[in-house]
């Protein structure tokens, strides 16, 4: 089974070792109950560095006071025999006194711009609690590499620009979303849904399907295309919409026009019962 460390100076050692014998160090930072999603992560790690390391930690400065971060799930066994499979070569799993050593409300990195809309809008809070605790993983492992996946779109540019303001030496890759084959993107937080609330779940892949499909018969009214993911998603009783949103890829600035040479997305948040899922599409190139 693959290691399990809780320390930073038993991730800095083994981090010396790996680089004393040229190895690229890779970091997958998760919040564990790991999936396929996850596993595809790892892969993508392994195929650029010589030691794949894993996070497992629940970074309580990232959920809201009426958040879920108490019944998170937490799977330590079941991740650990994931991370095996996948070929990671250790898992991080420290506790938040080593993560937080002056305490959760000590310092922390704010990244302004993209961080107040979106996710941040409905989210107050949550994406300092990202960067900052990103910002930590990067300096308790100096990795070459961190892979984040594209469900978490506005997260992944978050972490970019992270990178980019502060010269971080780290390179960030962004790894597919990995679905099930009835369309419902990989998440943690599926976890939460009952049956009725898993079938419902599927709306948003939907909403997502006919809205790039009417961009690829030519729709290029950024309302228009809001207009079909709202529509998708009211269609389903169980569904309660949060965000639907056509936004530049790169800025997240909303977009009245999709025009040729600007990527596009579309963004979705929705609640289904106690569960609030994202999930977003590329529109396009
Ligand atoms: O995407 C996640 O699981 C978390 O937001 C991350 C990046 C591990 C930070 O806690």
């Amino acid at each position: 089974m693959v290691p399990l460390l809780e320390t930073i100076d038993e991730v800095r050692r083994a981090v010396a070792a790996a680089r004393a014998s040229g190895k690229v160090v890779g970091l997958v930072p998760t919040m564990g109950a790991l999936h396929v999603g996850h596993l595809r992560l790892i892969e993508r790690c392994r195929a650029e560095a010589g030691l794949v390391c894993v996070s497992i930690f629940v970074n309580p400065t990232q959920f809201g006071p009426n958040e879920d971060f108490a019944r998170y799930p937490r799977t330590l066994d079941g991740d650990r025999r994931l991370c095996t499979e996948a070929g990671a070569d250790l898992i991080f799993v420290p506790d938040v006194a080593t993560m937080y050593p002056g305490g959760p409300d000590s310092t922390f990195v704010e990244v302004p711009g993209l961080t107040g809309i979106l996710e941040g809008a409905s989210r107050p809070g949550h994406f300092r609690g990202v960067a900052t605790v990103v910002l930590k993983l990067f300096a308790i492992f100096a990795p070459d590499l961190a892979v984040f996946g594209a469900k978490d779109f506005q997260q992944q540019l978050v972490i970019r620009r992270l990178v980019a303001d502060l010269n971080l030496p780290v390179a960030i890759r962004t790894v597919e979303t990995v679905r099930a084959p009835d369309g419902l993107a990989l998440s943690s937080r599926n976890r939460y849904l009952d049956p009725d609330q898993r079938r419902a779940a599927t709306i948003l892949s939907k909403a997502l399907r006919l809205a790039a499909g009417a961009v690829a018969e030519g729709e290029r009214r950024g309302d228009r295309v809001r207009q079909i993911l709202r529509e998708t998603i009211e269609s389903e009783s169980l569904a309660r919409l949060d965000y639907a949103e056509v936004a530049d890829a790169e800025t997240l600035e909303p977009l009245d026009e999709l025009m040729r040479g600007r990527r596009a997305v579309a963004l979705l948040a929705v609640w289904i019962g106690t569960a609030r899922l994202i999930d977003n599409a590329i529109l396009s190139e």
